[in-house]
C-alpha cells in the first residue's frame, strides 16, 4: 500500500508506478534511512511527542530490519521508495507504534537528510582513496628523485626536469582534490531534517538532538531551502568530475610513456590486454578505460546542474533525479582511483631511456641562453644567439654537448669552457631550485610538502 493511498479513489496504474518509483536505485539508502528514522525517534521520544515504549518498539524494529536487510534475509522490493519500504516494514511488524515514525517529519525532509548523510561518507571513502593513490606516486617520486627526464611543452622536447618533479606535479593535483571534498563536506554536512515537507512543523520538536545524534556539523536554517537543496550533489559530482580530469591526464602520459616510440614506462603485464589478431600486441586498455570514462562523470555533473534549474521552491519530483547520476558516478570514480593505484605500483621506469631523452633535442638550449645572461647579454639577444648555435648544429648534425668550445665562441666570445658543463641535462635541470622548480633539492622539498599536507587530509 502507498504511504498516500487515502486521497485516491483507484491505485496508481502499473505504469505510473514504475515510472515514479525509485526503489530500484534508492534501496542503496537503505542504512542511512534507518539510522536517521532511529535519531528523528529517539529525539521525538526525548521531546515527548511520542511515547518511551513507541520509540522502543521502534527501534528494536528498525533495527531487527537492518540486519536483516545486511544478512541478506530481507529483500528490498515491492514499495516506491527506500522510506515507504522501511515503513511499512516497520509497520507489518510492531503495528501502531510504527505508524508513529512519520510524525514531524515528511519525505522531503527525509529523503535530503538520508542523500547527506549517504554523500558524506562517500565523499570521505574518496578521499581516503585519494591519499593511497598520492601516498603510491610519492613512492614512485622517492624512488626516481635522482633521475630526469625530459619535460613537454606542445608535447615536443622542453626542458630536462626531475623524475621526481613529474610525479609530485600529479600529486599536487590530487591533493587539490582530496581538499575539495573535503570543503564540500562542510557544506553537505548540514541536515534538513525538522523541515517537514517544505515548512516546517508545529509538533516541539528538538534538532540540535537529531543533529548531534547524527553527528551533523549544523542544522539547515530555511526549510524551503532545505528540502529543496542540491548544491551538495552538484559540487561533490564537480569534485567527482576534476579527479577524472587529473586522472585522464595521468592515463594519457601513461599511454605515451610506455609506447615503444616513448619507452619511458613499462606497462605490468597484469593490467594490460593483448590483441584477438596481432600476437605482439601490448594495449594500455586500462588507462584508456579510465580516460573513457570522463565523459560519464562530467555528464551526471551536467545533469544535475540541468536538473537543478529552474525548479520552483520548495521540494519538486525532479529531485529524484539527483541519485542515480551519483551513485554511477561514484563507482566510476572510486573504480578509478583503485585501480590506477593499483597499475601504479606495479609499473616501471626505464631510467637510462629517459636520461639519454632528456639530452637530446637541444633541451639545455634555455640553459645556453641563461649562461649568455647571466655574463651581461640581454636574455632577448642570447636568445638570438643560442637560435642560431642550434641552426648551426642542425646542419653540421652537433649536439649542445659535441659542440667544442671553439665553436661555442665563434658564437658569442662571452663563452668559456663551462659552457658545457651547462649543457648536460642533470645539471640543467639542478639548476633549476627556485621553490617548485626541477632541481633535485626542490623536487625533494616537494615530496615533504606533499608528505605533510597528506598528513592533514582529514575531516
Ligand atoms: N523518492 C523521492 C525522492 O527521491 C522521495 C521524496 C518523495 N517526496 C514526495 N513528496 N513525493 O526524491
Amino acid at each position: 500500500m502507498k504511504l498516500w493511498q487515502g486521497r485516491f479513489a483507484t491505485p496508481i496504474a502499473a505504469d505510473a508506478d514504475a515510472f515514479n518509483e525509485s526503489l530500484s536505485f534508492d534501496k542503496k539508502l537503505y542504512k542511512a534511512d534507518i539510522t536517521a528514522s532511529l535519531a528523528h525517534s529517539e529525539m521525538l521520544a526525548r521531546c515527548n511527542v511520542i511515547s518511551n515504549e513507541d520509540k522502543t518498539a521502534i527501534h528494536q524494529g528498525l533495527k531487527e530490519i537492518l540486519a536483516e536487510i545486511e544478512s541478506g534475509k530481507l529483500i528490498i522490493q515491492g514499495q516506491e521508495d527506500i522510506h515507504s519500504f522501511v515503513e511499512n516494514e516497520l509497520v507489518s511488524r510492531i503495528g501502531e507504534a510504527g505508524k508513529r515514525l512519520h510524525t514531524a517529519r515528511s519525505r522531503n525532509d527525509q529523503v535530503a537528510t538520508d542523500f547527506r548523510l549517504y554523500v558524506r561518507e562517500s565523499a570521505k571513502e574518496i578521499v581516503n582513496l585519494l591519499k593511497n593513490l598520492i601516498a603510491t606516486l610519492v613512492d614512485i617520486a622517492q624512488k626516481h628523485v635522482n633521475n630526469v627526464m625530459p619535460g613537454y611543452t606542445h608535447l615536443r622536447k622542453a626542458q630536462p626536469i626531475n623524475c621526481a618533479q613529474y610525479f609530485n606535479a600529479y600529486s599536487e593535483m590530487f591533493l587539490r582534490d582530496a581538499q575539495r571534498f573535503l570543503d564540500a563536506l562542510k557544506r553537505i554536512d548540514v541536515m534538513p531534517l525538522g523541515s517537514g515537507a517544505l515548512a516546517g512543523t508545529s509538533y516541539p520538536i528538538d534538532r540540535e538532538i537529531t543533529r548531534e545524534l547524527l553527528n551533523f556539523k549544523a542544522v539547515s536554517q530555511n526549510s524551503l531551502d532545505a528540502v529543496s537543496d542540491r548544491d551538495f550533489v552538484a559540487e561533490y559530482l564537480f569534485a567527482c568530475s576534476l579527479v577524472v580530469a587529473h586522472l585522464s591526464r595521468l592515463c594519457e602520459d601513461t599511454i605515451l610513456y610506455t609506447s615503444t616510440e616513448f619507452g619511458f614506462w613499462e606497462m605490468p603485464d597484469a593490467y594490460s590486454t593483448g590483441s584477438s589478431i596481432m600476437p605482439q600486441k601490448k594495449n594500455p586498455d586500462i588507462s584508456e578505460l579510465v580516460r573513457g570514462k570522463t565523459g560519464r562523470v562530467y555528464g551526471h555533473l551536467m545533469a544535475i546542474l540541468t536538473t537543478i534549474k529552474g525548479v520552483p521552491l520548495a521540494y519538486n519530483k525532479d529531485f529524484q533525479e539527483d541519485k542515480e547520476g551519483l551513485f554511477d558516478a561514484e563507482k566510476t570514480v572510486k573504480d578509478c582511483i583503485a585501480i590506477y593505484t593499483s597499475m601504479l605500483q606495479q609499473i616501471t621506469l626505464n631510467v637510462k631511456r629517459m636520461e639519454k631523452a632528456a639530452a637530446e633535442d637541444f633541451t639545455c638550449a634555455t640553459d645556453v641562453a641563461d649562461y649568455l645572461a647571466k655574463h651581461g647579454v640581454p636574455f632577448r639577444t642570447a636568445h638570438g644567439v643560442v637560435g642560431k648555435i642550434v641552426r648551426y648544429c642542425l646542419n653540421e648534425n652537433k649536439t649542445l654537448e659535441s659542440m667544442t668550445l671553439e665553436e661555442y665562441r665563434e658564437h658569442s666570445e662571452v663563452f668559456q669552457a663551462d659552457v658545457l658543463t651547462v649543457v648536460k641535462a642533470k645539471n640543467s635541470a639542478n639548476a633549476r631550485e627556485s621553490v617548485g622548480g626541477s632541481s633535485r633539492q626542490s623536487a625533494k622539498a616537494g615530496i615533504k610538502s606533499i608528505k605533510a599536507r597528506l598528513k592533514k587530509l582529514t575531516y
